[in-house]
């Protein structure tokens, strides 16, 4: 009912609708009206009211609440089933409990604050509140476990086009790291569940520094990381609407599944290929300096070192000043 009222008072285009108009529209009593307009002011809409005229929205409040990100969203499967927290400790981790329990292909978990956010290599990750954009996909795609590590590379490709359309330039250090200036906007944990030859799920994690001034990061992270409002001159951002950007996105690349052209893409905005960089193996833990290639038709990186060519498939990357 709240979510009718909404709409309706949506539907409006800046004008009043009176109390008995939507009274009758959803046939409840007067008093539903104002009991339901009262819960959808305490969830941060500006409502004005008037005895005469009714009730008018003056405006939605900037938080990820599926009733606002779903509004006008146009994806196919990305984003059907939105699930919203104030506070949770990992998106991450209440998506797996929730893939596990059968949640569909395409559900976003989503919070305006993470207490104990995770990054790779066990790191944790700040997720201040209602600053960024802390969320997690559960995909269910139908592919082998090798080819789970491509989703990461896709999701950062979502999240530059979503900036592209907000003229912000994107960076994709490989395999996903987004960054400005060399410090990370963007982070992305992807976490399987497989059996040998199928996939059952994979969680594609983001955290993605919206309007987190540099002085309120951690005094450790200041140096290392940067908000999508420095990018912007300086000017904050509408999260709603840029998450919707990286949802449309996403949606587009994961319906159309076709890896070289989203590989693509990623040549387009990765800062990685071409240069001297230091690669630590994720897989024998080995430290190797050279320059990066080309990535491959999995998504690994080619590295040219002393002429020889090795294939890394997840390790850490850092790109050596010429
Ligand atoms: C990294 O760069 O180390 C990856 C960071 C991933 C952070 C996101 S925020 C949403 C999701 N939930 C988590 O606990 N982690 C990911």
């Amino acid at each position: 009912m709240k979510k009718n009222i909404l709409d309706m008072l949506r539907g409006a285009g800046g004008n009043f609708t009176s109390g008995e108009t939507i009274a009758e529209k959803f046939n409840v009593s007067r008093a539903a009206v104002w009991k339901h307009i009262r819960a959808l002011r305490n969830s941060g809409y500006e409502i004005q009211s008037s005895e005469r005229l009714g009730y008018k929205l003056n405006s939605t409040p900037d938080l990820l609440l599926p009733e606002i990100i779903q509004h006008e969203l146009n994806a196919k499967i990305i984003g059907a089933e939105i699930v919203h927290r104030d506070s949770v400790d990992s998106t991450n981790r209440l998506a797996k409990k929730l893939a596990e329990s059968g949640a569909a292909d395409g559900t976003v978990v989503v919070a305006e604050e993470q207490t104990g956010g995770r990054g790779r290599l066990e790191r944790n990750f700040f997720s201040p509140k209602e600053k960024g954009i802390w969320f997690s996909l559960i995909l269910r795609p139908k592919c082998l476990p090798k080819d789970a590590p491509k989703f990461t590379l896709l999701a950062a490709v979502a999240v530059a086009r979503a900036m592209e359309r907000f003229k912000l330039r994107a960076e994709i250090k490989w395999p996903n790291d987004i960054l400005y200036e060399g410090r990370k906007l963007v982070g992305i944990l992807t976490e399987l569940s497989a059996e040998v030859s199928r996939v059952n799920y994979i969680i594609v994690g983001v955290g993605i520094n919206v309007n987190v001034k540099r002085e309120e990061f951690p005094a450790e992270l200041q140096k290392i990381a940067a908000s999508l409002s420095e990018v912007n001159g300086g000017k904050n951002l509408p999260r709603a609407d840029f998450f919707r950007a990286v949802l449309e996105e996403f949606d587009a690349l994961y319906t159309a599944n076709d890896f070289s052209e989203i590989f693509q893409l990623w040549r387009k905005f990765n800062v990685t290929l071409g240069k001297n960089i230091s690669v630590i193996s994720a897989e024998t833990g080995e430290s190797f300096g050279g320059v990066a290639v080309d990535i491959d038709a999995d998504g690994a990186l080619i590295v040219d070192v002393g002429g020889e060519l090795r294939t890394v498939y997840a390790g850490d990357v850092s790109i050596r000043a010429k």
